[in-house]
């Protein structure tokens, strides 16, 4: 159980909110565990037709908690994982995703928006995915849908350099919807998940089944996985996350590629 994580539902609208503020909505084991909890129960729940994933506070959300990230690496991490169910469900919600974003949306907090149905980014969004800044690699199946999404070259940038996307960019390279100004987002993303809650859901459920294909996006999730767990055990990464938690930026210059 966690409070990092505030569930709603209302007019067939399940809102699963970030609520982790003072540590810009970084995603704990047990934050990915509620959300995924939250979205499995929604598969079998005939009165959610639409979820909204947003966050509180001034970020969408920091990405992966940096801190859970050092004790896998250092196998000081005890207990079930949970990041895995979470992936599994936004790959396999038979239910549409509508986003709402506002300032960055780090990590995770870009690549869960490659399986959201709408997204609408706040004028402040930043979108990106510094995995190789922390010597991971990509994860929920971004190294496949990101290219699709944006074209290799765009995406590989993103993934190799770690530099962040404004808002307008990530709308002119088709990552969402919509921009809005900040004090809209709320407002405008409840708009757009209530005008899916009132579409027929049947019909919604099979045109997303026709548009995405959870079968192949798995299979890209399990490919990256085995590759995220083998990094975070290596010295690079080591440094990164020592980096972070000394407030400097890592020197990888000193170590060979390993
Ligand atoms: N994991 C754990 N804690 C995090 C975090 C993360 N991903 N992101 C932010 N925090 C914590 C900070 O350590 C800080 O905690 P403290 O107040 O106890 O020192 C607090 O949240 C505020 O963060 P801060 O860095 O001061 O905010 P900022 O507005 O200056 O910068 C970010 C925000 C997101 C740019 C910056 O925090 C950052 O780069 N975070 C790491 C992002 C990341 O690499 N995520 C993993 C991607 S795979």
């Amino acid at each position: 159980m966690t409070d990092h994580i505030k569930i709603e539902k209302s007019d067939g609208i399940l809102s699963l909110t970030m609520a982790r503020p003072d540590k810009k909505n970084a995603l704990t084991n047990a934050m990915y565990g509620a959300l995924a909890d939250a979205m499995e129960a929604a598969e079998t729940d005939v009165s959610v037709r639409v979820l909204l994933i947003r966050g509180e506070g001034d970020m969408f959300t920091a990405g992966n908690d940096v801190g859970e990230f050092a004790m896998m690496a250092t196998g000081a991490f005890q207990g079930e994982r949970h990041v895995g169910r979470f992936l599994q469900a936004l790959a396999k919600s038979s239910r549409p995703l509508v986003a709402a974003v506002q300032g960055r949306a780090v990590g995770i907090g870009t690549t869960m928006l490659l399986h959201c149905d709408l997204v609408v980014l706040a004028e402040n969004a930043l979108l990106s995915t510094p995995f190789v800044n922390l010597a991971l690699v990509p994860e929920a199946s971004s190294s496949l849908l990101m290219p699709l999404r944006i074209g290799y070259a765009r995406a590989y940038e993103m993934f190799a350099l770690g530099e962040a996307v404004d808002a307008k960019s990530a709308f002119t390279w088709g990552l969402a919807n919509r921009v809005v100004p900040l004090d809209k987002l709320d407002t405008e993303a409840r708009g757009l998940a209530s005008r899916l809650a009132k579409q027929p859901a049947g019909a919604v459920s099979a045109t997303k089944r026709l548009m995405r294909n959870p079968e192949l996006l798995m299979a890209q999730i399990n490919a990256e996985s085995e590759q995220f767990a083998a990094r975070l055990k290596t010295v690079e990464a080591r440094e990164a996350f020592m980096a972070f938690a000394e407030r400097r930026p890592p020197d990888f210059l000193k170590l060979a590629a390993s």
